[in-house]
């Protein structure tokens, strides 16, 4: 008889994930049988539901569904190659690859880049994607101290070589601090590596015009940098991005095996992303988040949140337990903030991931946070 128990280790009750949320609109979010207000959502500028791009994506599925093929085969729509021209200007970068997924897009870029010969730098911290890329690709994987610029430094210096990547998330999606990228490409070019940002948590959200880290920071577009965005948090919508150098671009449209042998994203989801980008470049949903950022940061002080200048906001707890009674405390007052534990984060460090969107009030925060201290 097929028992689940001789294949996978039964999970103690307090570290079993439930997959019972869905999000209903901007805001809303159906947990358990109750309508709560979503502070988890990576729908960072409330843009999922906004009726510009549902139209859009309406429109394109009234024509066609699925995209019957992987692009390089019968899937390769026009409109992808548009979005994909406006996404590189839009970022700063030469060109541009969309891919299925920001999972796909990590896998598949450090299993094309990576081989046995090849050393990644990668911070402890990275997302799941990059550390499941970087088993993929068989590469010697050396993992520095989070956000650890000497440490990384040291490690260059030890392990030479030259096919080398510095990897790393540019918002990490746990914590929500940022690395600093100035330091890694500065190193990448004293060390001769190439540098591979993650910042599928800053696109959208970071900076005035919300074109991440990066841009930021002036440094997107240079040649030794290599950048992931994502679809499925700003954007509203899904599917991934990979940003290079036009002659890296068509390589990767060569050799990356997880947009090959995929099927190519649907035309409805390019022409939402399409609505997306227009809205965000029109400016008001980022100014929208920043606002409703500097009311939650200056409401929040002496409240235990850690350190982050972005939309997402944690609070640390410690224990699996305690993080989830606050979470189902939090819930009983009419507020969605799962508890994140092990091994999503390191053990001992269970915490509530809070996430401010453009689509909040400053009275659902009010609401929140009168709630929060109640319970502290
Ligand atoms: C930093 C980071 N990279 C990549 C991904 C994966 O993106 P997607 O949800 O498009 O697969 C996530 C999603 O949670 C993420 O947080």
């Amino acid at each position: 008889m097929l028992d689940s128990r001789n294949w996978f280790k039964p999970l103690p009750e307090h570290q079993r994930r439930h997959l019972s949320a869905s999000q209903r609109d901007g805001i809303h979010i159906h947990h358990n049988g109750r309508s709560l207000i979503n502070f988890a959502s990576n729908d960072y500028l409330g843009l999922s539901n906004h009726p510009a791009i549902c139209n859009a994506a309406s429109r394109a599925a009234s024509k066609s569904l699925g995209s019957g093929g992987s692009r390089l085969v019968s899937g390769d729509a026009p409109s992808l190659h548009q979005l994909e021209t406006s996404l590189a200007r839009w970022k700063g970068f030469e060109a541009c690859l969309i891919v299925g997924s920001g999972m796909l897009a990590n896998m598949g870029l450090l299993q094309a880049l990576a081989n046995r010969h090849t050393h990644l730098f990668c911070d402890r911290l990275n997302h799941a994607s990059l550390v499941d890329g970087a088993r993929l690709s068989g590469a010697i994987n050396h993992r520095y101290g989070h956000l650890d610029i000497d440490q990384l430094e040291l490690q260059l210096h030890k392990h030479t070589g030259a096919r080398r990547i510095i990897v790393s998330d540019g918002v990490f999606s746990m914590d929500g601090d940022c690395a600093d990228t100035v330091a890694l490409l500065k190193l990448a070019e004293a060390h001769n590596t190439l540098l591979l940002i993650d910042d599928a948590h800053g696109t959208g959200s970071v900076g005035k015009e919300g074109r991440g880290l990066t841009a930021l920071h002036a440094l997107a577009g240079h040649p030794r940098l290599i950048e992931v965005g994502t679809f499925g948090k700003a954007f509203g919508s899904y599917g991934a991005f990979i940003l290079a150098t036009t002659e890296m671009i068509a390589a990767l449209r060569q050799q990356l095996r997880t947009m090959i042998y995929s099927t190519a994203l649907p035309e409805t989801l390019i022409a939402a992303s399409q609505a997306a980008l227009n809205q965000i470049q029109n400016g008001e949903p980022i100014r929208q988040l920043h606002a409703r950022l500097a009311y939650f940061k200056a409401a929040i002080a002496r409240l235990g949140f850690m350190p982050s200048t972005t939309a997402i906001q944690p609070l640390l707890i410690g224990s699996d337990q305690q993080a989830l009674a606050l979470a189902s405390q939090l819930a009983d007052h009419g507020f969605f903030v799962p508890a994140i534990r092990p091994p999503t984060v390191p053990d001992g460090t269970a915490r509530l991931r809070f996430t401010l969107s453009a689509a909040h009030s400053e009275q659902q925060i009010d609401q929140l946070l009168t709630s929060l201290r109640t319970l502290l």
